[in-house]
């Protein structure tokens, strides 16, 4: 991995994103950084990945599609209706290619910031969550998954996902096909471990 101090990143991005953005990737990084020291995930990963997970974020629709199918994405159905959810997988190849950052546990986490994934490792749920949970966020149920958070991070990517597909059904939006097979997961996990029922 390139040496790149989170200062310097922090201007690379500043450049790229709208104010609104950046100061949630900043926010966002705090978060994970509590969580990181909470749950002994590694500080500097979750500093990382929290302040890039956004990077691609701001690009346009055509702009997701081009660049995801250049980079050889498979793009389906619900992303050619959606192209932000793109932005996560090709923020993970861009910050790669464009800031020579490879260490993969931080590219996944990027990668999984958006939907998550039905394996989802302690530094992945710290950034999935501190996405979620930063400051700025409030209403629903993100009181009770900030709360869940400090306790157990797998724990609080179940309450999320219960929070977040309730909302798009509610709201009548579509649902990635990922989102389905990691609640299914999720699901399956509850039974296993015996409190389905
Ligand atoms: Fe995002
Ligand atoms: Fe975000």
């Amino acid at each position: 991995m390139k040496k790149t101090s989170i200062e310097e990143l922090k201007i690379v991005l500043k450049k790229r994103l709208s104010k609104d953005s950046y100061e949630h990737s900043l926010r966002t990084m705090d978060i994970a950084i509590d969580l990181a020291d909470i749950h002994g995930v590694d500080t500097k990963k979750a500093a990382v990945a929290a302040l890039l997970h956004d990077y691609a974020r701001d690009l346009s629709g055509e702009e997701l599609i081009a660049s995801s199918r250049k980079a050889g994405h498979n793009i389906n159905w619900v992303e050619e209706r959606l192209p932000y959810l793109l932005h996560a997988p090709l923020g993970a190849t861009q910050v790669e290619t464009n800031l020579k950052i490879d260490d993969q546990d931080i590219l996944s986490a990027i990668r999984k910031h958006t939907y998550g994934a039905t394996q989802m490792n302690p530094l992945e749920l710290t950034v999935f969550l501190a996405d979620l949970i930063e400051p700025s966020r409030d209403g629903g149920r993100i009181g009770k998954v900030r709360d869940e958070a400090n306790v157990d991070l797998y724990k609080a990517f179940k309450l999320a996902y219960e929070y977040q597909i309730g909302k798009l059904v509610a709201q009548g939006r579509y649902i990635h096909p990922v989102t389905m097979e990691v609640w299914n997961k999720i699901v399956d996990m509850e039974y296993i471990h015996g409190s389905g029922n």
